[in-house]
């Protein structure tokens, strides 16, 4: 087992209402194995965005415990001190959101080749390796020194993701990577997942489309309104019954 997330509720407190609190996440216990591509899926509003940034910590879950192996040891990641999250993020963890909010002035091949030499790869190599991804996303060459601030929902949706998996993390969390991209390059995307991530690679990525769910998962877990609703192997797993 790499993650073991133990009754994680998040409860947001809505100011301008007064005294109101909004359910994001509640009583959401299950565990994910070494190597297992876990699917979460759920109506729009149930909560699985929270559920990814409460164990990227994006989010500090307002009750529970989230159970990471790493490769120095367990890390709590709903209550551990903000720089042991600092210290699992990049080659332990990674995230890719599902809305690309924050874009720096920083050129798109840039963006992807950050996360590298964070872990003390050389410039050029990075970059390098920034282009094969980029390349491998089709996305046009004429972009790859763009800043990504100009660039549509699905070629910013590919710098996104390139940026997640560039680090090749242990943990992989991914939200609706492939939402913005048509049917080809959505495959393109999912074939790189396959080639570039090692076997050992754990993925809990947010899906809505059931064919993707269907290529990519091995279990699925589906919440209804802030609740774990059912986990189940792929092969069980029936979408109008459950989701
Ligand atoms: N930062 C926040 N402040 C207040 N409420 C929030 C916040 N983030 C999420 N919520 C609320 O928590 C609930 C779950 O939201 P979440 O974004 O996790 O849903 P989702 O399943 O990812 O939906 P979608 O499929 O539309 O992306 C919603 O009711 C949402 O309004
Ligand atoms: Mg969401």
């Amino acid at each position: 087992m790499i993650l073991d997330i133990d009754t994680v509720s998040k409860t947001f407190e809505m100011h301008i209402i007064d005294g109101k609190t909004v359910p994001g996440l509640a009583d959401v216990s299950f565990t994910v194995d070494d190597g297992e591509f876990v699917a979460v899926v759920g109506e729009s509003g149930s909560g699985k965005s929270s559920l990814l940034k409460c164990i990227y910590r994006t989010y500090e879950p307002s009750a529970g415990a989230i159970r990471f192996q790493t490769e120095g040891g367990e890390v709590d990641l709903a209550n551990c001190s903000d720089r042991e999250v600092l210290a699992v993020r990049g080659s332990e963890l990674g995230y890719a959101s599902q809305f690309l909010n924050e874009i720096p002035r920083v050129p798109a091949v840039d963006v992807v080749a950050r996360p590298m030499w964070e872990q003390g790869m050389d410039r050029e190599a990075a970059r390098e390796r920034a282009r094969e991804l980029l390349t491998a996303l089709d996305l046009p060459a004429e972009l790859f020194d763009a800043y990504p601030a100009t660039f549509s929902g699905g070629e910013r949706q590919r710098v996104n993701f390139a940026r997640a998996i560039a680090p090749q993390p242990r943990l992989l969390l991914l939200d609706e990577p492939t939402s913005a991209l048509d049917p080809e390059t959505r495959a393109s995307a999912l074939e790189l997942l396959d080639d570039y991530l090692p076997a050992s690679t754990t993925v809990v990525g947010v899906f809505h489309n059931y064919d993707v769910v269907q290529q990519v998962a091995d279990r699925v877990v589906v919440l209804d309104d802030a609740r774990l609703q059912q986990v189940v192997d792929i092969a069980d797993y029936d979408p109008e019954v459950l989701a």
